[in-house]
């Protein structure tokens, strides 16, 4: 039978112009996902017939993002007929000529709304063979949301705007969801009946209550106990509340797993991230994008990674990481910035203000203190002097170093691009490495020390250098 039909309406066309940004507003991120992305991915859980997804406003980049997260969703665009209203009516107009189930309609900017809650509205749709069922919550703040007004025995009488509403209207604390499943025959005729006679010249998705009461259709309304839920983001401050709310439920739910995290106010989880358990998370953590952590790692305090994945038993102290590859038992921080393609093998380490770049540190070596390693590859047990550069660009290009295994670099070298030094080879403090260095050799480009005695008190006379210089050289007398 067709009539358990579904088809789900994604409403994404208006411009979010209260979010006062260039950025769409459905394509905001929220925990690593854009709005759009939650609702998308609630719609496919639902398991619909037809997916319509409503688009105008900046429609050339929310298309592909849409498409992204739902490959077989239609796009249906809106025309210059403002409005929810005209929005649901061109989508159903998409639908196959003989679709004749229910129609859910959820908005692109409520990205907390799970499907569950819908399949309830549905299921209570479908018992009470009703025209038109609609989510609905109690708030304490009910600004910016449209009124549900009763009629004196309770029933649904229509949805007033915000902007349309008097002021006792105003006082009603039941609010509009912007969730409703409709039966498609019903909402295809009532959709033509509406007009753009209110506040804002938009049609009204929510005059289809009030037609439906008009013309004898049965109204009904699910009252949501989570008021979280229905949040609607149309600014940046809900954004941000919706935000901080959605990360308290994704660590409650890491800690449910085994996750220690010290303090869930200063630390921030996308939803594409995955930890296992025994993971500690120091305050000031941030794990982005898709973020792995193996068990028992410890991260933070105060680092930030990005599309990284961290083996097990691993150390990452205030470090910001990118696209790196940290292997078990390594060791990144303190201070360091680990840049794409940043592997780090098993019981690596890099250490205090160093920066590494689309290269590999070999199992066991060490690049402990202040450098640069950019298009590199360090071999296993290798130690890297303090304060080495890769010197890796010519201005034109970029080259590769190789360092081989068990090496001893010494502190400030220059390796400059293209160039290898062998294993075991060493080379020495102040070393400008531009040319093979054998396998087991010692490599040094400094000229012998040469001082010139007494040339601070015959060239700088008078200054505190000089007179201490003079100081030493006479108790230097006095001894000799
Ligand atoms: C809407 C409801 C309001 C409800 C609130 C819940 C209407 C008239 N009002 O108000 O009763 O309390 O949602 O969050 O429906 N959109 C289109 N085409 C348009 C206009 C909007 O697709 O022409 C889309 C928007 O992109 C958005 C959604 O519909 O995803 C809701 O639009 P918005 O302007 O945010 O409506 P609200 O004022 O929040
Ligand atoms: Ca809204």
């Amino acid at each position: 039978m067709t009539s358990t039909e579904l088809a789900v309406v994604v409403l994404a066309a208006g411009k979010g112009t209260r979010m006062k940004s260039a950025l769409p507003k459905v394509l905001h991120p929220l925990a690593g996902v854009p709005l759009i992305g939650h609702v998308l991915a609630t719609a496919e859980a639902l398991e619909p017939d037809h997916t319509l997804v409503v688009l105008r406003h900046e429609k050339d980049v929310v298309e592909p993002v849409v498409l992204q997260h739902s490959p077989d969703a239609t796009i249906v665009i809106q025309d210059d007929t403002p409005g929810t209203g005209r929005a649901v009516e061109m989508a159903l107009a998409a639908l196959p000529a003989d679709f004749s189930g229910q129609v859910a309609v959820i908005s692109g900017d409520v990205p907390l709304l799970d499907a569950a809650t819908i399949e309830a509205v549905l299921a209570h749709h479908r018992q009470m063979g009703a025209a038109v069922t609609m989510l609905t919550a109690q708030l304490d703040d009910p600004t910016g949301y449209g009124r549900v007004i009763r009629r004196d025995d309770g029933a649904v009488e229509r949805i007033v705007e915000e902007s349309d509403a008097s002021a006792d209207e105003k006082e009603v604390r039941e609010i509009n969801s912007g969730t409703y499943v409709f039966s498609h025959s019903i909402a295809t005729e009532a959709l033509q009946a509406i007009d753009s006679a209110n506040a804002q010249g938009e049609k009204y998705l929510t005059d289809v209550i009030g037609w439906c009461v008009d013309n004898g259709h049965l109204v009904n309304a699910v009252l949501v106990e989570d008021t979280w839920i229905v949040e609607g983001i149309n600014d940046l401050s809900q954004l941000a509340e919706v935000h901080a709310l959605l990360n308290r439920m994704i660590i409650r739910g890491w800690q449910y797993q085994g996750v220690r995290i010290i303090d869930p106010a200063s630390c921030w989880i996308d939803l594409g991230v995955e930890i296992e358990p025994d993971v500690t998370i120091h305050p000031g953590v941030q794990l982005h994008g898709a973020t792995k952590i193996g068990q028992g790692s410890i991260i933070g305090p105060d680092s930030t990674l990005t599309d990284c994945e961290v083996g097990e038993q691993a150390t990452i102290t205030r470090t910001e990481a990118v696209g790196a590859v940290i292997h078990h038992t390594a060791q990144v921080g303190p201070f360091s910035y680990l840049r794409p393609g940043t592997v780090i093998m098993a019981g690596g380490k890099v250490g205090t203000f160093v920066e590494t770049k689309n290269s590999t540190i070999g199992q066991g070596a060490k690049v402990p203190h202040l450098s640069y390693i950019g298009d590199a590859n360090i071999g296993e047990g290798t130690n890297i002097g303090a304060g080495t550069i890769t010197a890796n660009y010519d201005g034109v290009k970029k080259h590769a170093t190789t360092v081989g295994r068990h090496a001893r670099t010494g502190s400030h070298n220059v390796f400059v691009a293209p160039v290898t030094i062998g294993d075991g080879a060493y080379t020495a403090a102040g070393t400008v490495v531009r040319r093979h260095v054998p396998a087991g050799a010692l490599a040094m480009t400094v000229s012998s020390q040469r001082n010139i005695e007494g040339w601070v008190e015959e060239n700088r006379p008078g200054t505190s250098s000089a007179e201490q210089a003079k100081a030493a050289s006479a108790r230097t007398d006095d001894t000799e």
